[in-house]
């Protein structure tokens, strides 16, 4: 089983665009219970006021899954993750320090020694209140190996049940990725006993692919948002990960506890609540995911839909698969969209009507139903 661990209202919120008030928080934390999700990142307590009535009201409605918050190896921070906390029924504390020289040395200015010492306190005083304890190594994949290594190993001592491994920056391939996993898990005294997790963000687009390329060596929790929302070009995108793993099965050989038919619903909802849509071709929950057009593919598509779907639309929440009608069609597909309206033409009328379609197809760009109506239909 891979855990699914949603960071939309965090790592996803963060980024310009996509701030959300409190109760909006509330609606979209329901709907990701909803979804089933394993672990809900509802905010960074200490970041605001706001932040952290948040996460405590997210704390309060949502009694079924971990929540998490998140903290720097802060004392501060921790005390109010703490704090933002005390109602959840199984809360989780979040703990991270960056690890690499860039921001060791540029952004906190501390040395690698101090690194270790603040992250086993940090763990440490995150401990003493919960047992779901995830550490990070901010900016892992450009992190000195051994050191991350000796960091890692130190943090287990200290108690985390997972250890999660960012690509901050969006740096690595697969191959890279998947290769730091395997390498942490031969080298780190204790990470069996502990939850690898994958971290990806998207800035070469690699996001999905290194989360899975983790997954197949050996990290059992994804984390990811819906829409792949997140700093700069976003993170893992949870509706990829999940119907990759889903619809590639034989390959990953693991599931999710996710109701995938809560996958378009929870999309839409976020897009409602920011105002910020997917684009149209956006993979599971884009508007053409389940679309249509080419009059090939709608030939295909009524003979039998496997020729075009890998996925079925009714296993995202997608009510049906969509034949467009427009200059791209043929036949079938208006014989298709024609019988779904009721209206079945001999051959002579199809002959006849066709090229008048076509016509119309030319002039606008979409043929919709009432336009068919119009054209064909007899009262
Ligand atoms: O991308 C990142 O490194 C993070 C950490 C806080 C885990 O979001
Ligand atoms: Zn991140």
């Amino acid at each position: 089983m891979i855990k699914i661990f949603d960071t939309t209202l965090r790592d996803g919120e963060q980024s310009p665009g996509f701030a959300m008030t409190i109760e909006q928080k509330v609606t979209l934390a329901k709907q990701l219970e909803r979804l089933r999700v394993d672990v809900i990142e509802a905010g960074f307590p200490n970041a605001s006021p706001d932040d952290f009535e948040a996460v405590k009201a997210i704390a309060e409605m949502c009694q079924q899954v971990e929540i998490c918050a998140l903290a720097r190896c802060h004392s501060n921070d921790i005390q109010a993750a703490i704090e933002a906390l005390q109602v959840a029924s199984k809360p989780r504390i979040h703990v991270f320090i960056a690890t690499s020289d860039i921001h060791l040395q540029h952004k906190l200015k501390i040395t690698r020694e101090q690194a270790i010492e603040r992250a086993v306190a940090g763990v440490s005083m995150a401990r003493a209140f919960t047992p779901l304890v995830d550490f990070s190594p901010e900016d892992a994949t450009r992190s000195d190996r051994e050191f991350l290594v000796e960091i890692l190993t130190a943090v287990i001592a200290a108690g985390v049940d997972t250890i999660n491994i960012p690509d901050t920056v969006g740096y690595m391939t697969p191959q890279e990725y998947g290769e730091l996993i395997a390498y942490l898990r031969a080298h780190v005294a204790g990470i069996e006993r502990v939850i690898i997790s994958t971290h990806c963000h998207n800035d070469l687009g690699l996001a999905v692919a290194n989360s899975l390329a983790g997954v197949l060596q050996g990290a059992k929790q994804v984390e990811c948002t819906i829409n792949g929302i997140g700093e700069r070009a976003g993170n893992a995108s949870l509706e990829e990960v999940v119907m990759l793993l889903k619809t590639r099965r034989d390959l990953y050989q693991v599931s999710t506890q996710v109701d995938t038919t809560q996958l378009l619903a929870t999309s839409r909802l976020l897009s409602d609540i920011t105002g910020q849509d997917v684009q149209a071709n956006k993979a599971i929950v884009g508007r053409n995911a389940f679309a249509h057009g080419a009059g090939i593919h709608q030939h295909g598509m009524v003979s039998e839909r496997s020729t075009y779907e890998i996925m079925r639309p009714e296993d995202v929440g997608c009510a049906t698969t969509q034949i467009y009608l427009s200059k791209h069609s043929g036949r079938h597909g208006l014989a298709h969209r024609l019988k779904a309206l009721g209206i079945v033409l001999s051959p002579e009328e199809m002959d006849e009507g066709f090229p008048q379609f076509k016509a119309l197809a030319d002039r606008k760009k979409q043929v919709d139903d009432s336009d068919l109506m119009q054209l064909f239909g007899t009262g």
